[in-house]
């Protein structure tokens, strides 16, 4: 088991006024899968992200990852855990603007235990999304899909245990998030494990299973019924 979290909540306290964002929400993500995680506006899908990307902490329940207690881990046991597991995608991209391609896909090496190689790994995962001729590139100056491409690169390049993205798509032209989402795909087929917030059914088919977050409640969780235009791999599936 890769992710399991029980009944976690994440109330938020504004000038004593409570929030409750997450209301007790629960569900086992196994090593390999390919998850959506749909839902209106508001209902708390980049908190619970947040939480599994180890960026944030729940208010009260249970999360293990690799059978580890999250919840008992200081800030800097997480922030290592993070560094090592955990592969982040922003809706907004996040790169750091004035700084080359190279670099920025390098920054997480530079916080991590193995600081062997790190231009070639950088060189390696860009060129895994198509990006070997942009390497000395500003990150300002490139187009929103290279930009989202190269924070995948980014996420990767520590080869963490699993990519979290956060309506990777949501800034994207369709046929720029398409190449995103294929990318994502590629990914798993390789046996990475993926969880993908979106708001669009479409951008959602991509995975294998959907879970449906409202008001801080998970409404639906179940394996998606390829249709055969949304995946030239659907007879793979039932
Ligand atoms: N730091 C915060 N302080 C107070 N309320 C917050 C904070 N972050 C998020 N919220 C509230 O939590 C709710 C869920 O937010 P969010 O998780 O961003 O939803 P989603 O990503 O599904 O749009 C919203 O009502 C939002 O206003
Ligand atoms: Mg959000």
């Amino acid at each position: 088991m890769l992710i399991h979290i029980k009944n976690l909540k994440k109330d938020y306290d504004t000038e004593g006024v409570i929030t409750k964002v997450l209301r007790g929400v629960s569900f086992d993500i196994e090593e390999g899968e390919f998850v959506s995680i749909m839902g209106p506006s508001g209902s708390g899908k980049s908190t619970l992200m947040h939480i599994l990307g180890l960026l944030d902490r729940s208010s009260s329940g249970t999360y293990n990852l690799h059978g580890k207690n999250v919840n008992s881990l200081d800030d800097e046991e997480l922030a290592v855990l993070r560094n090592r597991e955990i592969g982040f995608v922003f809706q907004a991209f996040n790169l750091l603007p004035r700084t080359t391609v190279l670099d920025n896909v390098k920054l997480p090496l530079i916080y991590s235990a193995s600081k062997k190689n790190m231009n070639e790994r950088a060189q390696k995962v860009l060129e895994s999304v198509g990006l070997g001729h942009r390497l000395e590139f500003l990150s300002n100056q490139i187009s929103g899909g290279e930009k989202q491409r190269v924070a995948i690169a980014r996420a990767l390049v520590n080869n963490p245990s699993v990519i979290l993205a956060d309506e990777p798509t949501g800034n994207l032209d369709s046929k720029s998030g398409n190449q995103v989402m294929e990318i994502l795909q590629r990914l798993n087929k390789e046996g990475k494990t993926i969880i993908v917030v979106t708001h669009e059914i479409f951008t959602a088919e991509h995975a294998s299973r959907i879970i449906k977050i409202h008001d801080g409640e998970i409404v639906a969780d179940g394996a998606v019924k390829k249709r055969r235009f949304a995946s030239q791999e659907g007879e793979l599936l039932k």
